[in-house]
């Protein structure tokens, strides 16, 4: 079932989304703004992965897609712990030109609302690299999370330590969110 938001739907991944997909691993500004780390990804073991990943119930990759500009980014749920009911979330808008268009946010929404009201989920995590200023103010200042730690000097890049910063929100903080939300409406 795809999951569709105010201006986005998230969907599967597809094979013809791979060509975007390895121009967005490959991309440095792309991977310095993000928590994982990875040696130039060719085409080959892309197409490993895509050949490799079966939806078992506890990881699914979405693409974002809109109307006016077709896939625009990605995002997932991962690791997702049935018996504690959490899991683990991420999210790229892949395009420079279409970021700072509301885009990052209507996918966080619309993934919380899928986790907390789909899925029956109880919390969500993500950690955000202690520099990437965008994403920190997405999560924390327009959807409702909250830091919840920090782990000091965790992410070497371009000759610095960098920390990695925590972050949550739970069922209780995403009903609040949607009041306050629907309160300014
Ligand atoms: C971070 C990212 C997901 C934001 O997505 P986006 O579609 O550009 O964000 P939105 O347009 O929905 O912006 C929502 C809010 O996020 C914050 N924000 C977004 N971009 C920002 C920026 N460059 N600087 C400061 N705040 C920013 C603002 O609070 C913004 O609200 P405003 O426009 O009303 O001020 C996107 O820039 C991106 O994918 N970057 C590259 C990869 C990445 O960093 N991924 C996140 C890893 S944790």
């Amino acid at each position: 079932m795809n999951v569709v938001g105010d201006n986005i739907v998230l969907r599967a991944v597809e094979r013809a989304d791979l060509p975007l997909l390895h121009g967005w691993a490959n991309d440095p500004e792309i991977q310095y703004n993000l928590g994982r780390w990875h040696f130039p990804l060719s085409e080959a073991d892309l197409e490993g992965w895509f050949e490799g990943f079966r939806y078992d119930g506890t990881d699914q990759r979405f693409m974002i897609d809109t109307s006016d500009h077709g896939a625009i980014g990605m995002t997932n749920l991962v690791d997702i712990n049935w018996k504690d009911r959490n899991a683990f979330t991420g999210l790229l808008i892949g395009t420079p030109a279409l970021r700072r268009k509301g885009y990052g946010k209507d996918a966080v929404t619309t993934m919380m609302r899928y986790a907390f009201e789909e899925l029956g989920l109880e919390r969500l995590d993500t950690t955000i690299i202690a520099h990437n200023k965008a994403s920190l103010d997405l999560y924390l200042e327009k959807c409702g999370w909250i830091e919840e730690g920090r782990k000091g000097r965790v992410f070497f890049r371009r000759n610095e330590f960098h920390d990695n910063v925590i972050l949550g929100v739970t069922r209780d903080r995403y009903r609040e969110f949607v009041e306050a939300s629907e309160a300014i409406r």
